[in-house]
Order: structure tokens, then sequence, then C-alpha cells
């Protein structure tokens, strides 16, 4: 990580300004091993056991024999990249929360954008700066940090992507008004949540692939190299995604820095569609205040 890059993160017991890794308010040191700062705090049983899991089976796997070329194939076949990609303009800050091992922040991470990635599970993240080493992707920094205390310095973001992960916390909205308070004013957050139809394809894949005991995972060259998965893991991350913009205006019940009318909740859930036109403005442009996510979803806010 530049030493200039340092400005986006923060203590992630008091939220203090980091110097050198040092915070200036409670005087605690951290650490990068590796280059990836380590700024992780000691946490509940749930959020240890998904860290575990994700640090013993790394999400998504790089196929064998990748490259930034290959990378940028995949994520073109992806809807969800390309839109994005689209969305986001080229000079945006961007954070992608609950990263694993990085693709789509290394693919974000193109022209002027600065992209930082942060995740629980650090060989997720070994995995993901070693593959920035290897494309020669510089405007990208990794970080271990739990979105729930995160290491992340507050409304710094024009655009934070949360995609596959509030689902693994204990309590989701909380979670969101975490990631939520990331956001500049005006910014973006982009949700993904695991949906259980669009999932259907995954389990009749991962059904067919425990039946011929590995020796066949059909359309997945990443799982038909990786073997079999630990027992209950859930590869495959097919999520519904609902962006939201950030007023910073705190909401009252979930403190999320979103704005919302009197009678709404504020409550992310599943949205029916990623819609292309839905663009994000360019840091320069500031947004306006929404009382909604951006897309039209079937979010929880009862207007
Ligand atoms: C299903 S993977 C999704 C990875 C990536 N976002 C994607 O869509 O391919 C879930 C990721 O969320 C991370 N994660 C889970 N709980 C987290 C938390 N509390 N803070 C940060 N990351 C978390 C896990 O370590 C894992 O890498």
């Amino acid at each position: 990580m530049r030493s200039s890059d340092h400005g986006l993160l923060a203590c992630p017991r008091c939220a203090g300004e980091l110097h050198n890794l040092r915070c200036g308010s409670c005087g605690v040191e951290y650490r990068a091993p590796g280059g990836i700062p380590d700024l992780r705090v000691p946490s509940d049983a749930r959020t240890e056991a998904v860290r575990e899991f994700y640090a013993r089976a790394p999400f998504p796997g790089y196929p064998p024999r990748d490259s930034l070329p290959a990378l940028h194939a995949r994520a073109a076949r992806s809807g969800f990249a390309r839109a994005l990609d689209h969305a986001i303009p080229g000079d945006a800050l961007v954070l992608e929360i609950g990263c694993g091992t990085g693709q789509l922040s290394l693919f974000l991470a193109s022209a002027d954008r600065r992209v930082v990635g942060a995740d629980l599970a650090r060989p997720s993240l070994e995995l993901a700066r070693a593959a920035a080493a290897r494309y020669g992707v510089r405007s990208v920094q990794f970080v271990e940090t739990d979105l729930r205390a995160p290491g992340l310095r507050r409304a710094a973001f024009d655009v934070v992507i949360c995609s596959g992960v509030l689902h693994h916390t204990a309590d989701p909205r909380a979670s969101f008004a975490a990631v939520a308070q990331l956001a500049r004013p005006g910014g973006v957050v982009v949700i993904g949540l695991y949906n259980a139809y669009a999932r259907v394809p995954l389990r009749l894949r991962r059904g067919l692939a425990r039946l011929t005991g590995f020796r066949w995972v059909p359309w997945d060259p990443v799982l038909a190299t990786a073997g079999p998965s630990p027992r209950g893991a859930k590869r495959g991350c097919v999520t519904s995604t609902t962006m939201w913009r950030s007023t910073g205006t705190r909401c009252a019940k979930c403190s999320a820095g979103f704005a919302k009318t009197a009678s709404s909740t504020c409550a992310p859930s599943p949205a029916r569609s990623w819609r292309t036109s839905n663009p994000i403005s360019s840091p320069s442009r500031p947004m306006t205040g929404h009382s909604r996510p951006l897309s039209r979803s079937s979010h929880g806010c009862a207007r």
C-alpha cells in the first residue's frame, strides 16, 4: 500500500486516524505483514467461523494459468461486473468490502480509479495481492478487516460494493449500517445478497459434482480443478443486487447514512434486477440525496 493511501485507513477500535498504522486517538499500533494491513479486531464466534471457512476456501478461486486478459474476459461475461464498470466513473474511489480473492477489485482498478479491497480472510487477500503483482495492477490495495469494525475511513468512498457478504454476518441490518457509513455523502452503496432462485442452477451443479465424487463439475473451470469443497461449503455466489445512495444523513433506526422518509425502514433486501440505467455520478458531480435504492428493487422501505 502506498503511504498516500494510508489516509483511507482508520483504527478499527475507535475509528481514529492512522499515521503509519498507529492510531492518533487511542495509540494502538497495527502491522502490515506481507504488505496487507491487519486491521482486524477480535470478533465473535460466528464471524470467526466464517473467517476460518474462507481462509480454508478462498473465494472466488483463480483458474490455473490466469492472466489479466483472462480476468477481463471473465468479467466481460458477467453482467454485474460489466454494469459496474460501465456505471463507475474512471476517477472514482471504490471500496469492495468482502472482496474475497479480489477479482472484481482487480477488474475495476483501471483508468484512474483507485480501489480498496477489504476482507476478513487473509489467505484470500494474499491471493488478491499476488494477482495484483502478477498482473501489474497498481491502483488497488488490500486490507484485512471486519466490515462490522472496519479499519477504513468513514464517509471516504465514492462507491462501496459489498456482494455476497452481508448474509454471512449475525446481524445483516447492523452490517449494512456499518458498510453504508463508509460511503461519502452522495456516494453509492451496491449490495449483493444471495438469491434462492438464482442459486438453483448452482445447487444442481453441486449436486451433480457430489454424485460423481467431484470427477465431473459441470461448467466450472475453477471448481473442476479445485476438488471437493469443505463440508457445508457454499461456493459460488449468486446474488441479487441493490444500489443505495448515501445522503450523509443518519437514519434514526439503523444509523446508516441514508436518507429515509418518515415511514421507511432502510432495510436492505434482495433486488429484483440490476439496472445499467443507473449511472454512478462522478465525484466531481456531487450526487443529490435519495430516499430509496437506485435500482427498482424489493427493498424494505415502506414509502
Ligand atoms: C461469498 S464470498 C464473496 C466474495 C466476493 N465479494 C464475490 O462476490 O466474489 C464472501 C466473502 O465475504 C467475506 N466476509 C464475510 N464476513 C465478513 C466480514 N464480517 N467482514 C469482511 N469480510 C467478510 C469472506 O471472508 C468472503 O471472502
